[in-house]
């Protein structure tokens, strides 16, 4: 795995930005996911800027979500569709719904809305570039601790700690218990993937990501088993390498 140190998450994250600009111009139809949560907001941002100014069309791509707390949708704050939408999606000129494929953590079928994801991604033929953040326990999208590799779209019991790390998400108490997720399968198959980390309360896990052969006790290492897979991480998340 490559890994990409920066001094600050600022500069991390213009680094991502631009390198997604150059894959989406490269390969204007590119099928693109970004993961939720805090990790990806400054490169979304940057993106989201780029394409206001017209340096970056998403007119052609499709995405496909990473993951969903079941059992919450884009009204919740904290959602991951909420997330995306309100950072990205809905800022974004010249996209419209039908490129999105997201997760519906409401669904009734949970079943249902695996195979229909499923589906969307084999249709693209796979994923070109994904976006991950990783968890304190090495969670990536909600691939949990243990997690079995052949996967793909899945629903998923949360580990303890990703139960209690999901509560900086929310306005009020969700008790959300499962999440719905692409699988390793699809991490391992997609084209690129580039796994992000910053701030100081990552580097721990970001040094075990590192320094441990690949494991499903610690999903962030599976990414090593990517085709192509790239770490960018700050200062603060490098700090124990
Ligand atoms: C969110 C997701 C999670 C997060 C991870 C890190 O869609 O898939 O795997 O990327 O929990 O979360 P943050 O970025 O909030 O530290």
């Amino acid at each position: 795995m490559n890994i990409k140190k920066f001094l600050t998450t600022e500069l991390m994250a213009e680094a991502a930005g631009k390198h997604i600009i150059e894959i989406v111009k490269k390969k204007p139809d590119s099928l693109l996911c970004f993961a939720g949560g805090d990790t990806p907001l400054m490169t979304l941002n940057y993106l989201a800027e780029a394409a206001k100014q017209g340096e970056v069309d998403f007119g052609k791509c499709s995405f496909v979500s990473l993951d969903e707390w079941v059992g919450l949708g884009k009204e919740t704050n904290g959602s991951c569709k909420q997330t995306l939408f309100d950072h990205f999606f809905d800022r974004i000129p010249n996209i419209d719904d039908s490129q999105i494929c997201f997760f519906d953590g409401l669904a009734i079928d949970m079943d249902a809305e695996c195979k229909r994801v499923d589906h969307f991604v084999a249709k693209h033929e796979g994923i070109d570039f994904m976006l991950l953040g990783i968890g304190m326990n090495g969670h990536i999208g909600f691939n949990e601790p243990g997690v079995r590799v052949d996967t793909y779209c899945h629903v998923i019991d949360l580990d303890p700690v990703t139960k209690k790390v999901s509560v900086k998400y929310f306005d009020e108490e969700m008790n959300v218990t499962r999440g719905i997720s692409l699988g390793i399968q699809h991490i391992t198959e997609a084209a690129e993937v580039m796994l992000m980390a910053n701030g100081e309360k990552k580097a721990d896990i970001v040094e075990l990501t590192i320094n441990t052969e690949p494991t499903a006790d610690i999903p962030s290492t599976l990414v090593k088993n990517s085709k192509h897979a790239v770490l960018y991480i700050d200062d603060a998340a490098a700090s124990k390498l």
